[in-house]
């Protein structure tokens, strides 16, 4: 993996396009601030400065490596704030009710450009159901240091696709609870994640699986 260090850019995203288009690839890029940051469904995702924001570019080698980030992102999370986190599908990373982190899997190709975003260092986050770490713990971490540590724990989960979806599973966010499902856009009670990583849903009494969109807090 070679790393890069940028100050202000777009998108992490859209830097690791134009490499993947020009025969570059194992990057991480990690930037101190992004002007045009983007989220999951075209949102924008604000990116100041004091955040964790990077991405880096894997092979593709299934479908779950959404679930694979954020049960990455969870567990250095916790080792550096020493607190619990829960995984809001697909791969919100939730602490105390509240969005700290979220992830954005691009296909590109056989490639998948992997986005995070962390906020870490943050003073006040302004975003509506939000919330950072610095705000919840008081602590300055090192982003490189977390960073690292991130990549490190997704590639010791590999593709153990039985670890994957019980580590997920064990730690999800709002699980017996009622809440809007985008895809199917009415509320219905989160119940779990199939084998595959699909979210199940019930609505009015029928189980249902749900394979794209959110749960929407
Ligand atoms: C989401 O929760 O909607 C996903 C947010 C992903 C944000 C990260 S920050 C680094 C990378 N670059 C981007 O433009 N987005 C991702």
């Amino acid at each position: 993996m070679r790393y890069i260090f940028l100050k202000t850019i777009n998108s992490t995203q859209d830097y690791l396009k134009e490499q993947l288009k020009i025969g570059n690839d194992n990057i991480v890029v990690r930037v101190e601030n992004q002007v045009g940051g983007r989220g999951r469904v075209g949102r924008k995702w604000s990116s100041p400065i004091g955040g964790l924001w990077f991405s880096f570019d894997v092979e593709f080698m299934s479908d779950i490596i959404p679930l694979a980030v954020g049960v990455a992102v969870k567990n250095a999370c916790e080792k550096v704030f020493n607190c619990k986190l829960l995984l809001k599908w697909p791969n919100d990373l939730i602490l105390n009710g509240k969005k700290i982190a979220g992830i954005l899997c691009e296909k590109v190709g056989d490639r998948v450009i992997v986005g995070v975003g962390v906020n870490t260092n943050i003073m006040k986050i302004e975003v509506e159901n939000s919330i950072s770490f610095f705000e919840t713990t008081g602590k300055v971490i090192d982003n490189e240091k977390l960073m690292k540590n991130i990549i490190e724990e997704f590639f010791d989960l590999g593709n153990d696709k039985g670890k994957i979806i019980n580590e997920f599973r064990k730690n999800m966010a709002f699980v017996g609870e009622e809440k809007y499902i985008s895809a199917i856009n009415k509320n219905a009670k989160i119940m779990g994640i199939s084998d595959e990583g699909h979210l199940i849903v019930n609505d009015d009494g029928d189980n249902k699986e749900v394979f794209i969109g959110e749960i929407l807090i």
